[in-house]
């Protein structure tokens, strides 16, 4: 049966940037290495006032299927994963859909179109949906088009303000994939949690601590059942691991147990014992506490060794180099990951194809989803044609007033009036409720 992955990726960011360092942090009276040296993020994205989940879903699904050379005839699903969604009834890939219908001037009607809700894991559930539907052979020979996009705002002064960030990306799964083809094993870790909501209101109730410690036993969780199901994770398979990317700061913490546990019982568990000892195990100590603790110190030692810095500097770091500028993106967070380490890799000149990528989603409520995924031998001309980095770069850099009054915007769309601060050109945007989507 032949490989069934993504085929190629879009991704498209608002196109405002909020400087955290040099215009949030001075505003709210923070010192900006909280932001730059602690969250590990320097700006985020934001959306114009034209722009929003759908405009953003729609302009990256349009340049992928005009870059593919595809039609409309060759999509039989499209999904959305969202947590933004504004219209509980209609599914955002039906507005998506209107919007590549107006500019292919053809139909879409054949097409199944769906929602996916589980906070940020959905848009990784959105593409197990797709490959489960080609691997089913009830694709017909069609594609599907996945699509991730949210904005994501907090509140005003949440302390998950500053983690804000707004962005869409569009992926293709086919037969055959130019860039990554998945593999069958996976594994989940999923419980009842309530860490982070949000109950028919805009903005989320988060507790944000709390939330850091729900993802990474979630990411434990996922990993064990991974696995269980046959999956190795010993750390030399995997050329990069992208992670569920709210901050980079998270990614740090995650990647450091991720690692001792996927030492464990290993040769490389052998080669840093000389130099720090072997991990503690649980059955050595009097209680669980000082267990927890002498785990905790070896993992801070661990992080320390030439080993492990090595293996961040390789496989970690460079699936940050996106996010970093733009924030969390909720469901399209960990294919941001993705992409900004073979972007990197790219770069760098290193040859991927063939190698196996460890793919961490998570969701909050909660759920983190493990699996492996291939690297195949048209990587590097689908990488090549992306453009985020164009993106980030022409961003329209706003004061912290403008930031006060878009955010407002956004949050009371209809009701408050402000000129856009960028100027689209051939791309949909929004144009009030009813005319969504318009191409202009
Ligand atoms: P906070 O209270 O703003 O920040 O909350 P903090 O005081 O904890 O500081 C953050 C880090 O900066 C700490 O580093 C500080 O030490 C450091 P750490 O100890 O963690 O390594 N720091 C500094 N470093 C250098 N110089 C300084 C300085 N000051 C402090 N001067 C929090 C942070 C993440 C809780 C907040 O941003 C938040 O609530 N965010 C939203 C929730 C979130 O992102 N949770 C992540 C896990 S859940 C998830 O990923 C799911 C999600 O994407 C939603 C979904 O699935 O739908 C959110």
């Amino acid at each position: 049966m032949a490989e069934v992955g993504i085929d190629g990726i879009e991704i498209r960011t608002g196109k405002l940037k909020l400087d955290l360092a040099e215009t949030f942090a001075p505003a709210q009276g923070d010192d900006p290495e909280k932001f730059t040296k602690g969250l590990g993020l320097y700006t985020s994205s934001f959306p114009d006032v034209y722009e929003d989940i759908v405009t953003m879903a729609a302009n990256a699904s349009h340049r992928l299927l005009d870059r593919k050379d595809l039609s409309l005839e060759d999509i039989g699903r499209i999904d959305v994963a969202t947590e933004s969604a504004f219209d509980k009834s209609k599914p955002v890939s039906t507005y998506v859909a209107g919007c590549l219908e107006q500019v292919f001037e053809d139909d879409l009607h054949h097409a199944n179109k769906g929602e996916r809700k589980f906070a940020c894991v959905a848009g990784t559930q959105a593409l197990d949906d797709a490959y489960n539907w080609i691997r089913a052979g009830r694709n017909q020979g069609r594609k599907a088009l996945v699509i991730a996009t949210d904005t994501a705002l907090y509140e005003r002064d949440d302390p998950g303000e500053s983690t804000q960030g707004a962005g869409a990306v569009a992926m293709l799964i086919d037969e055959n994939p130019d860039l990554v083809a998945f593999s069958d094993a996976q594994g989940y870790g999923s419980a009842d949690e309530t860490d982070f909501l949000k109950p028919n209101q805009q903005f989320p109730s988060v507790d944000g601590k709390r939330s850091m410690q729900v993802y990474l036993a979630r990411m434990r969780e996922a990993m064990e059942d991974f696995e269980r199901n046959g999956g190795d994770t010993h750390p030399d398979n995997f050329a990069l691991i992208p992670f569920h990317t709210p901050f980079p700061g998270m990614v740090r913490r995650a990647a450091a147990l991720g690692f001792r546990h996927c030492i464990r019982g290993t040769e490389v568990e052998e080669e840093v014992a000389d130099e720090i000892g072997h991990q503690p195990r649980e059955e050595s100590f009097d209680s669980h506490d000082e267990f927890l603790e002498a785990q905790k110190e070896y993992t801070e030692t661990l992080t320390e060794t030439e080993m492990y810095s090595q293996w961040y500097a390789q496989t970690i770091e460079p699936t940050l180099a996106i996010s970093r500028y733009v924030g969390n993106w909720y469901t399209g967070s960990v294919h941001i990951a993705r992409a900004a380490g073979l972007q990197e890799a790219l770069e760098e000149g290193r040859d991927l194809t063939g190698r196996q990528l460890l793919v961490g989603s998570y969701g909050s409520g909660a759920q983190a989803e493990i699996h492996a995924e291939t690297i195949q031998p048209g990587w590097e001309d689908e990488l090549g044609q992306l453009n985020i980095d164009e993106q980030i770069e022409n961003r329209r850099d706003i004061s912290f007033d403008e930031y006060e009054q878009i955010h407002d915007v956004h949050n009371h769309a209809e009701s408050i009036e402000m000129d856009p601060l960028t100027t689209p050109e051939g791309e949909f945007v929004f144009d009030g409720w009813g005319r969504m989507g318009e191409r202009k």
